[in-house]
């Protein structure tokens, strides 16, 4: 399990957590948006840095779209398409996870 359903709120702090690659262990974070939690690696589109401006703030001020910290990429949460910014029109990479009795588990 990554974490509880009740760990990651409507248009609240994501949760950070890691997976693993050939390459190593990989940040990657989640959030919810309308009711459904969406997971990407935490790796910008642009550069390849993390996105959180402090750990597990994802959301930008309106909590429509997920911010990068550094240069102000935004991105659909539900998607993870760049709508604006440096890097528009690329995605983050995402990753399937399921919720299920509770908890939010990654289904790789
Ligand atoms: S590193 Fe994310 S917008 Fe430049």
């Amino acid at each position: 399990m990554i974490c509880k359903s009740e760990d990651v709120r409507e248009g609240g702090d994501g949760v950070r957590f890691t997976v693993t690659r050939v390459t190593g262990e990989e940040p990657a974070f989640l959030v919810r948006f309308q009711g459904r939690v969406h997971a990407y690696l935490n790796r910008c589109a642009h550069v390849p840095v993390e996105l959180d401006w402090l750990p597990g703030k994802f959301f930008d001020d309106s909590r429509l779209y997920v911010i990068c910290a550094t240069h102000g990429a935004t991105y659909e949460p539900e998607t993870g398409y760049c709508v604006s910014g440096p890097c528009r029109g690329a995605r983050l990479e995402p990753l399937r996870v399921v919720e299920r009795d509770g908890g939010v588990y990654l289904d790789e």
